[in-house]
């Protein structure tokens, strides 16, 4: 065993360069539940972290003893305005709002998205490169595609992501100064969402469309939830909507211009390659770095005691690198399969737009394969300073 100072992987400072892979193997080899004490500002100060692909996958199938009740993320809760949402939730609640909007995210309805998100993406691309050979990744690329998907799915127009893309920025990246300066800066983002979500409803009140809150609302225009369940919901649509997205579109194009190889390989076999490269991104990627629970009784893992109350992080990105699991699993491979990665999670919190996240992946590289021979950097990649999520904040590219 180690001291707990030796080891740190929640220090958002730490994720400047990538997540620390690194540590996250030897956790995994000498300390798969560690008791992490946090030295930051704005987070709790103690958690026990699970780093073994086996132990995040059974704490996530067990909500009677891992609950979400208390929330997903280590913020402290003075510096948080909390909405409930179905995250935050536990079964038969989380269920219940689960269940009135998981419509909207089946397969089958999202099928009929296809088309038109292979003509979104190839919109987005062409203003990416009617710019010329080089150009920010994330605003001209990544972003674009997620933000209009999800604002079509909640009925906002499209024109409103930009300010979409900030507020979500802001809540979602709290722990970074550029995008939170000050504690204000975060309630003031969460407060102008919920009163644009509120906006949007009456706004479909008055003129139901095809979207995801005019079905909510109904032929008689009842929201089924109370206003505060409402307004958490719309927040983690629009923010887990497009956030994660991007992450997983930057963190793809940025594997692809350090492994030109791998866009080769996809590119000569688009049709045998495409299913088995976006699941490597997303395990590579692993836009969510974790997400929490809390004990809800004593438990005995590996030798250490949970204590009911204390928080337990599942720590997606070493999971999606545990050796017993994936073989060479530091090695971007566009063929990998299997690939049993946890970068949705797994069990009742499984992604609700996990298939929706995957269209828009397949959408985007389908209409730059034919367009791109290859991707180089272009500068500093500059990553949010977040443990939460692994996310790009400017990614410098040069097309051919
Ligand atoms: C690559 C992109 C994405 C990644 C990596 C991702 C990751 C995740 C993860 C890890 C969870 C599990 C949370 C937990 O167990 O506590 C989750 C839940 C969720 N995600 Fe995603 N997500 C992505 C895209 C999306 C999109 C596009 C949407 C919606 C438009 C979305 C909506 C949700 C919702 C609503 C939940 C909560 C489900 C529940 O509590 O039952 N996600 N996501």
């Amino acid at each position: 065993m180690t001291t707990t100072a030796r080891v740190d992987v929640l220090t958002p400072a730490l994720y400047g360069d990538g997540a620390p892979y690194g540590q996250f193997a030897w956790l995994r080899a000498n300390a798969p539940v560690y008791d992490h004490v946090l030295d930051d500002p704005n987070l709790i100060e103690r958690c026990w972290v699970l780093t073994r692909h086996d132990d995040v996958r059974a704490a996530s199938r067990d909500p009677e003893a891992f609950s979400s009740a208390d929330g997903i993320h280590l913020r402290r809760k003075a510096t948080h305005q909390f909405r409930p949402n179905m995250i935050n939730m536990d079964d038969p609640e989380h269920q219940r709002i689960r269940k009135l909007v998981s419509g909207g995210f089946t397969p089958r309805v999202l099928r009929t998205f296809k088309t038109h998100y292979g003509e979104l993406a190839g919109q987005v691309v062409d203003r990416a490169l009617a710019g010329g050979d080089t150009f920010d990744g994330i605003r001209a690329l990544a972003a674009e595609l997620p933000l209009l998907a999800i604002c079509e799915i909640a009925g906002a127009p499209a024109e409103d992501r930009f300010r979409i893309f900030e507020w979500s920025n802001v809540i979602l990246s709290s722990e970074d100064p550029q995008y939170v300066p000050t504690p204000d800066a975060f309630q003031t983002a969460v407060l102008a969402l919920i009163h644009y979500a509120q906006e949007l409803a009456d706004r479909k009140r008055r003129q139901p469309g095809d979207d995801l809150i005019s079905a909510l609302l109904g032929p008689d225009g009842q929201m089924p939830l109370t206003d505060e369940e409402y307004e958490g919901l719309v927040l983690l649509l629009l923010g887990a909507g497009n956030e994660t997205t991007r992450s997983a579109i930057a963190q793809g194009l940025l594997a692809f211009a350090e492994y030109p190889d791998q866009w080769a390989t996809l590119r000569d076999d688009p049709e045998g390659t495409l299913d088995t490269a976006i699941e490597e991104v997303i395990r590579w990627a692993s836009p969510v770095n974790y997400m929490s629970r809390t004990a809800t009784r004593d438990i005995e893992l590996h030798g250490q005691l949970i204590r009911a109350g204390d928080k337990v992080v599942l720590l997606y990105s070493s999971a999606n690198r545990d050796e017993t699991v994936f073989e060479d699993p530091d090695r971007f491979d566009v063929r990998r399969t299997p690939n049993h990665h946890l970068g949705f999670g797994f069990g009742p919190h499984f992604c609700l737009g996990a298939t929706l996240a995957r269209i828009e992946l397949r959408a985007i590289l389908e209409v730059l394969i034919p367009r791109v021979r290859r991707f180089e950097l272009a500068g500093p990649v500059v990553r949010a300073r977040s443990s939460f999520l692994n996310a790009i904040k400017e990614l410098p590219l040069r097309v051919a």
